[in-house]
C-alpha cells in the first residue's frame, strides 16, 4: 500500500482508554478507578452470594422458621451496618473524585486557539477564527491542532442536536441549535485521532465522523498558512475542463472554492479538498476512486445526504476529478 492517504489512515487512533491529552488522562484515571473498585465489590458480592447459597443451614423450628442465636444476630447486624458505612464512604469518595475531574475539565485556559465547529446533517464545518476575517480558514471534517497548546472548540448546530466527541482527547459535548457550547483539550501526543458524532442525529449519524490531526507547531502553522490560500488555479487542460464542469454544473451552487465564483455554503468548503484524508465525514478515504464514486453515486456511501445526483459523462468525471485533485 503506497497511497499516502491510506498509509496515514492506518494509524488513526480512537480510544478513550488511550488518552493523548491531560483531559482524557483525567477521565481515563477516574474510569479505571471506578472499574477496579466496582469490579472488586462485584466479585465480593458474587462470592458472598455463592457462599451463602451453599452454606449449611440448621434445622427449622416447629413453626418451620429458622432461628439464629443472639450472638449470630448481633454479628450479622454489625456486618450490615459496616457494609452500609463502607458503601457510603466509597460513593462519597467517587463523588469528590468526579467533581475534581469535572472542575479540571471545566477550567478554560485564558490563552488558547479557538476553532468554531458547526454540526450539519451529516458533516462538520470547521472554522479557524482570526481578528482579520480574510485570514480565517474554513474547512470540513478535519481539525488540525498544534501539540502542547490548549484549543477551545466553540460548538453550534445548523439543524439538529449533534455531539462532539474525540475519545482520546476529552469527553462529549452536545452541539445544540440556537445555543453555543464549548469544550477544549490540549493534545500532547502527535498523531491522527478519530472523532465521532455521539448523539443520534438522523439516519447517517454513524457516518458523521471527523479527524483530529495533532502536529508540532511548525507543521500546524504551515498547514494553516496553506489553508488560507485560494484554491489552486488549474494549469493542465484536463483540470481546466474539470473546473468548467464544477462551475457550470450544480457543484458551485452548494460548495465554495476560494478564489473562484463558487461561493455556496450548503455543503463543505472544497478550497483544499485534496489536502484532507477522508471524504463524506469519515465515510471513505480521500482517494480518486472513492471521490469518483462519491460524486456519481453518493447515496451508496451516505444515503439521504443533501447532495443532488450528478449524472456526469465519463470524460466530465475524469476532468472534474483531475481538477479536484489540484485543490491541495
Ligand atoms: Cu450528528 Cu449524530
Amino acid at each position: 500500500m503506497s497511497n499516502p492517504v491510506l498509509l496515514a489512515l492506518q494509524n488513526v487512533r480512537h480510544s478513550a482508554t488511550a488518552p493523548a491529552s491531560p483531559e482524557a488522562h483525567a477521565i481515563a484515571h477516574l474510569f479505571w478507578w471506578m472499574l477496579a473498585v466496582g469490579g472488586a465489590i462485584w466479585l465480593l458480592v458474587a462470592a458472598t452470594a455463592i457462599r451463602s447459597a451453599f452454606a449449611r443451614r440448621g434445622a427449622p423450628g416447629d413453626d418451620g422458621l429458622m432461628r439464629v442465636s443472639a450472638e449470630t444476630h448481633t454479628r450479622l447486624q454489625r456486618v450490615v451496618i459496616g457494609a452500609t458505612v463502607v458503601t457510603g464512604v466509597i460513593l462519597m469518595s467517587f463523588l469528590v473524585f468526579d467533581f475534581s475531574v469535572g472542575r479540571a475539565l471545566a477550567a478554560f485556559p485564558a490563552q488558547s486557539l479557538t476553532v468554531d465547529v458547526t454540526g450539519h446533517q451529516w458533516w462538520w464545518q470547521i472554522e479557524y477564527e482570526d481578528p482579520n476575517p480574510s485570514l480565517s480558514v474554513t474547512t470540513a471534517n478535519e481539525i488540525h491542532v498544534p501539540v502542547g497548546e490548549p484549543v477551545q472548540f466553540k460548538l453550534a448546530s445548523h439543524d439538529v442536536i449533534h455531539s462532539f466527541w474525540v475519545p482520546n482527547m476529552n469527553g462529549k459535548r452536545d452541539l445544540i441549535p440556537g445555543y453555543r457550547s464549548s469544550i477544549w483539550f490540549r493534545a500532547d501526543t502527535p498523531g491522527v485521532y478519530r472523532g465521532q458524532c455521539a448523539e443520534f442525529c438522523g439516519l447517517q449519524h454513524a457516518h458523521m465522523a471527523f479527524l483530529v490531526v495533532a502536529q508540532p507547531r511548525a507543521e500546524f502553522t504551515r498547514w494553516l498558512l496553506q489553508q488560507r490560500t485560494s484554491g489552486a488555479t488549474p494549469v493542465d487542460s484536463l483540470a481546466v475542463a474539470g473546473q468548467q464542469v464544477f462551475m457550470s454544473g450544480s457543484c458551485a451552487l452548494c460548495h465554495t472554492i476560494g478564489g473562484t465564483p463558487a461561493h455556496g455554503t450548503v455543503g463543505p468548503d472544497l478550497t483544499h479538498l485534496a489536502s484532507r484524508l477522508e471524504l463524506a465525514a469519515g465515510t471513505a478515504p480521500n482517494t480518486r476512486g472513492y471521490l469518483g464514486g462519491w460524486i456519481l453515486n453518493h447515496p451508496s456511501m451516505q444515503p439521504r445526504t443533501l447532495m443532488p445526483p450528478n449524472p456526469l459523462q465519463p470524460r466530465q468525471l475524469q476532468a472534474l476529478l483531475a481538477y479536484l485533485e489540484t485543490l491541495k
